[in-house]
């Protein structure tokens, strides 16, 4: 099934985190092609990509606005290293070796708008790391539906973690609200339209971002 096709093919499930994302772009079309072809480079990204979720649940621990919420912090890098454990696994199973990161220029793009002054380099770092976990929900759900019939363990894995990133992607959305809900709403606008901006710019590298 194609990733954009209509959502009455989708499960109950599948919709209820599809609908929760607010994102007003879709990646290029060419993207999961691009994907597809090269799923050895896809778990290296991947496997960066979570360990980097982690210690950006662990970073977020610095700002004075979030020490309450350093246990949901711990939490959810636990949970992002119990992932990254899970793709070296794969990795591990399929003879492919561990290799450097790929940079995403749709990251680096998000980052880049994060202001400085610690209130609203809170509001904005957890912004950006909502958006990360709102777009790996995604398009975690659109491998697991491009996958069932050619890499089934691929596709249950790829399906297992669509919650969780779901989860994660609504944690941080209501942190940054519960800081300060116009500031973060205000903000959460300003990054959906960078989002939509960056997201049409298609790259070479088989990156899931
Ligand atoms: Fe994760
Ligand atoms: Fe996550």
């Amino acid at each position: 099934m194609h990733p954009w096709s209509p959502t009455s093919q989708r499960s109950v499930g599948q919709t209820f985190w599809l609908g929760m994302l607010l994102f007003r772009a879709k990646p290029p079309e060419t993207w999961l092609g691009k994907v597809l072809s090269d799923l050895p480079s896809v778990l290296v990204d991947h496997a960066h990509l979570e360990r980097k979720a982690a210690t950006s649940a662990l970073s977020l621990e610095k700002y004075r606005d979030l020490f309450e919420q350093v246990d949901a912090l711990n939490a959810i890098a636990i949970e992002e290293l119990q992932h990254f454990t899970l793709v070296l696994g794969i990795l591990r199973r399929r003879g492919i070796p561990f290799g450097p990161p790929t940079p995403s220029p749709w990251i680096r793009g998000l980052m880049r708008g994060i202001r400085s002054g610690q209130r609203h380099q809170a509001i904005d770092h957890l912004i950006c790391a909502a958006l990360i976990e709102g777009r790996s929900c995604e398009k975690f759900q659109w491998l697991a539906e491009a996958l069932r019939n050619r890499d089934a363990e691929l596709a249950e894995f790829y399906g297992g973690l669509v919650e969780s990133e779901g989860n994660h992607y609504a944690s941080y959305l209501i942190m940054a609200r519960h800081i300060d809900e116009k500031e973060a709403d205000r903000r959460l606008d300003y990054y959906l339209d960078l989002d939509a901006k960056l997201i049409g710019e298609d790259h070479p590298a088989a990156i899931l971002h």
